[in-house]
């Protein structure tokens, strides 16, 4: 394990910000990851995954310890079921679609989500009517103060709408080494209930979709909406969709008749924030190589050198705006490190 200095992050975070780590490791092995915590106790430290879900708006004066943990392996199996655990730093779009290939069915939804495996769970990632708490079984995460290992159960988890206890009490103490995923061999549950899922399948005039159909729906629909971190350096959305307590959303909704909304249980509601960016007349507006994608106003992009305090800048704008003009706070999905 090398150390490097002053070490450019720009490949290693999905926005391709290029901020410096002070000093740079990549770790292979749960040994090697205990070794390095134990030999720089005394040292700020900071992790990173596949740097999917952050934005960086300055050099990290820290050692960057890189999780970059590879495997999978089958648990055990049942004529139904499959326990397959994965390491963390798998990528989590090729694990998803190793999974159907073998047709083993429950993240086909989640199919095209950037990021490695080890942090889906932190945000409780999830897309088209699917989040990972609903196959996660367990994940087991290394105490970083005493490198202990420990397992977590999906109810130890706490999740939530891109919640989880990862980002609440154990916020900073652990780091996820790998991840257990309980899916279907066969009696796959099909999830189509998001209306674009239906409308990509029936363009294609396919009536009773495999897990595999889904996954290529999944696909060609974020394909259309999202930009490929590849190309365009993006971190997905941006913002959380805001959840409101009825009785505060009707009163905006009779302002704003046109609203979109969904019912989140009996007492609060979920507005797309999206929906709220493009009304407030950001969607496809570039601010030097700062900007908002324009298929997708959730979505922030970076045309190619805009540094992380630029992108920042244009996310506060937005929030103040959206705040002006409907009176809802929108709040970041993404680490603001
Ligand atoms: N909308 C607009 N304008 C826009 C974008 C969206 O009016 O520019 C409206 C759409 O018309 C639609 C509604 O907002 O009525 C919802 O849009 P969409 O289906 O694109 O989903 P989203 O709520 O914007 C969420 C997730 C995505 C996930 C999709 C699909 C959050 C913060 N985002 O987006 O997750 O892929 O649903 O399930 O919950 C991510 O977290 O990085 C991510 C991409």
């Amino acid at each position: 394990m090398e150390i490097q200095h002053q070490f450019s992050l720009k490949p290693y975070n999905t926005f391709g910000i290029d901020a410096k780590a002070n000093r740079f490791v990549a770790v292979h092995t749960t040994d090697e990851l205990k070794s390095v915590l134990q030999q720089h106790a005394q040292e700020r430290k900071f992790i990173l995954g596949g740097g999917s879900n952050m934005l960086l708006t300055q050099d990290i004066d820290a050692l960057v310890i890189h999780i970059d943990l590879k495997g999978k392996k089958i648990l055990k199996e049942t004529d139904d079921h499959v326990w397959i655990e994965a390491q963390a730093g798998e990528n989590w779009h090729e694990f998803v679609l190793w999974t159907l290939s073998q047709n083993y069915g429950g993240l086909e939804n989640m199919s095209l989500i950037p990021g490695n495996v080890g942090t889906t769970p932190v945000q409780n990632i999830g897309a088209y009517g699917t989040e990972i708490k609903d196959t996660m079984v367990a994940c087991q995460a290394m105490k970083i103060d005493d490198q202990t290992l420990r397992d977590f159960s999906n109810a130890d988890c706490r999740f939530g709408y891109r919640e989880s206890i990862f980002k609440q009490e154990a916020k900073d103490q652990y780091i996820i080494t790998s991840v257990v995923f309980q899916l279907t061999k066969r009696y796959h549950k099909i999830n189509i209930a998001y209306g674009d899922i239906q409308s990509e399948l029936a363009k294609k005039g396919i009536n009773q979709p495999t897990i595999q159909d889904v996954s290529n729906a999944v696909i060609a629909i974020r394909q259309s909406k999202l930009p490929d971190p590849k190309e365009l350096g993006n971190s997905g959305s941006f913002f959380k969709n805001p959840i409101l307590l009825k009785s505060d959303f009707e009163a905006i909704h009779q302002r704003f008749p046109e609203m979109k909304y969904y019912e989140v249980s009996a007492t609060e509601v979920k507005v797309p924030a999206g929906w709220l960016i493009e009304q407030a007349g950001f969607k496809g507006k570039r601010f030097g190589d700062a900007g908002v994608h324009k298929n997708q106003a959730l979505v922030l992009v970076n045309y190619g050198n805009a540094t992380g305090q630029e992108i920042l800048k244009l996310s506060e704008e937005i929030q103040r705006t959206i705040f002006e003009t409907f009176g809802i706070h929108i709040e970041a999905e993404v680490n603001v490190i």
